[in-house]
């Protein structure tokens, strides 16, 4: 949706409240009223960014890079789509605007719609908002967060597109039974085992972050089987639009067991870490969230993750093996039969070199690469159908391109170069089959 005024709107949220600026935001603790109400909605700005308030809120297309092309769509006007299994659940305008957006709200009406999902008014709202894991906000940051949308956001007059779901979705009220049943409850409680910085990451991760609306499987009535490491399938990895989040425990094969706190630090912030490059929907949460938190945030959220016993493994990887000393070799050589290497051959080794080792701040690896090894290779036949692009960050390297390879192979042969690289270089995980594919594709209309 286009609104006039719209960079107007950028350059005054982009004045009054500079990102970098929130993280000194105590700094200034003897300041005047007036410049202590500037923390607050500072700070208010900064928590926005970790809990991408804007990536749901703003509809595309728009301004993921600042200093970048105009703004089409205005930040928090709402309007944006998101898929989920019931129908198209629009975001709403959460801009200070009276009547289109949140101008009315009180910041009870404010808390309870993040924490409890009840929208002014009493509508209860879908869990597309991710208010089971915001009911972790503390009191301190939910006020800070008012402070920015209240005085620190320009309200923009165009209201959202109405959500209409098919019946018996479009039964709001009933929503009260799945919250009843599912929603956790009650502010982040720190973990006294833990030191403060265990607590800050396990905080960020479990609230503001909403890193498990993503990376938790979900139970038949699209409930996050968990909130927090309690339970066994927190963080295990979860399909989403069509995209597979992995696993976020210490699973050596698919999950974090092989990457170092600074590793992953590097992921979040940059989009590149230790060879790997963030793709599918874990590039806008790069874009639009990870990449303005504080290094000291940052880590915390890494030693939060490391932390995590390896549940759910999937997928091994052993460079040493003598599979992956064998093709290495005939790799070299270029004597390799096996269904799929003459397409890596001629497709993809130009990016990711015959070694998949990749090109590093470049191209990813895909030996020894997590996403490769998942369960799940949902993402992976995406990835090929749709091609991508790396995240646009301010400090990370410059974006590079994917192809598609939709027009150029069959989903039979995708599944073999997908099934070569899975079991290749000391990779190994379960061949995809062409099946897995075409169901992909159908699903995506691709
Ligand atoms: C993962 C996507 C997502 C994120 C992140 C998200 N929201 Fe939402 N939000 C939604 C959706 C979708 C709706 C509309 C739900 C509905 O219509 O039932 C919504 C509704 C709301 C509402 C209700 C407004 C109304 O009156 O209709 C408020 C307030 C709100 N969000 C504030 C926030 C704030 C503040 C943040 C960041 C702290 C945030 N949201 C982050 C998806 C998101
Ligand atoms: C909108 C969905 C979504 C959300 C929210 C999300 N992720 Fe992701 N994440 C993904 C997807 C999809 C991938 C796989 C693609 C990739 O590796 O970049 C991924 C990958 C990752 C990886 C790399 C894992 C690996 O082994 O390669 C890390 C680390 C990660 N996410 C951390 C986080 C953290 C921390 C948060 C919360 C602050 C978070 N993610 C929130 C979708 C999401
Ligand atoms: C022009 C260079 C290029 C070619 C050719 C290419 N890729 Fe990629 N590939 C990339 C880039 C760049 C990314 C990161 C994409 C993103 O961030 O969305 C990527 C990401 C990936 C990933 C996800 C791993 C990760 O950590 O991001 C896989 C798997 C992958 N490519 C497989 C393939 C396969 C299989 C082929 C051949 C059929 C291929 N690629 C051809 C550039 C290329």
């Amino acid at each position: 949706m286009v609104s006039a005024g719209l960079s107007l709107a950028l350059a005054f949220a982009s004045a009054r409240i500079p990102v970098a600026a929130a993280s000194a935001s105590s700094a200034g603790a003897s300041a005047q009223a007036s410049s202590a109400d500037a923390a607050t909605i500072a700070r208010g700005a900064y928590l926005a960014k970790a809990a991408d308030c804007a990536g749901c809120h703003t509809a595309a297309p728009r301004v993921t890079q600042p200093g970048g092309s105009p703004a089409l769509s205005a930040p928090f006007a709402g309007g944006l789509g998101m898929a989920s299994p019931f129908g198209t659940i629009y975001s709403s305008n959460i801009t200070p605007d009276p009547h289109a957006g949140i101008g009315r709200y009180s910041y009870d009406d404010f808390a309870r719609a993040l924490r409890q999902g009840i929208a002014r008014g009493g509508k209860r709202l879908y869990p597309a908002m991710p208010y089971p894991s915001f009911s972790k906000i503390t009191d301190d940051d939910m006020h800070a967060l008012y402070s920015y949308f209240m005085y620190g956001v320009q309200p923009v007059s165009t209201p959202a597109p109405e959500t209409r779901l098919p019946f018996p979705f479009n039964q709001r009220w009933a929503l009260m039974f799945w919250d009843w049943t599912f929603a956790p409850s009650g502010a982040f409680k720190p973990e006294t085992g833990r030191d403060a910085q265990w607590n800050r990451g396990a905080y960020l991760v479990q609230s503001l972050g909403h890193c498990g609306a993503c990376h938790t499987p979900r139970g038949p009535a699209y409930e996050e089987r968990g909130y927090s490491e309690s339970r066994d399938a927190y963080l295990t990895g979860g399909t989403n639009d069509h995209w597979f989040a992995p696993n976020l425990t210490a699973d050596p094969g698919s999950g974090l067991g092989r990457s170092s706190v600074e590793d992953i630090a590097a992921f979040l912030r940059h989009g590149h870490g230790n060879g790997l490059v963030t793709f599918g929907s874990m590039v806008q949460v790069v874009e639009d969230s990870t990449q303005y938190l504080n290094d000291d945030d940052l880590t915390a959220i890494a030693v939060y993750l490391k932390s995590l016993p390896p549940r759910a493994s999937s997928g091994h990887f052993n460079a040493q093996s003598r599979a992956a000393l064998q093709t290495a070799q005939s790799l070299k050589t270029g004597d390799v039969e096996r269904p799929g290497a003459g397409i890596y051959a001629t497709y993809c080794a130009r990016c990711h070199q015959m070694d998949g080792a990749g090109v590093p701040q470049k191209f990813p690896r895909l030996a020894g690469n997590p996403a490769v090894l998942s369960a799940s290779t949902t993402s992976l036949v995406r990835l090929l159908v749709e091609g991508g692009g790396s995240p646009h960050t301010e400090q990370g390297p410059e974006s590079r391109k994917m192809p598609s390879f939709a027009g150029k192979l069959t989903d039979a042969e995708m599944a073999y170069v997908l099934t070569f690289i899975r079991n290749t270089w000391g990779n190994a995980a379960e061949p995809v089959t062409t099946r897995d594919v075409s169901d992909v594709r159908v699903a995506l209309h691709k």
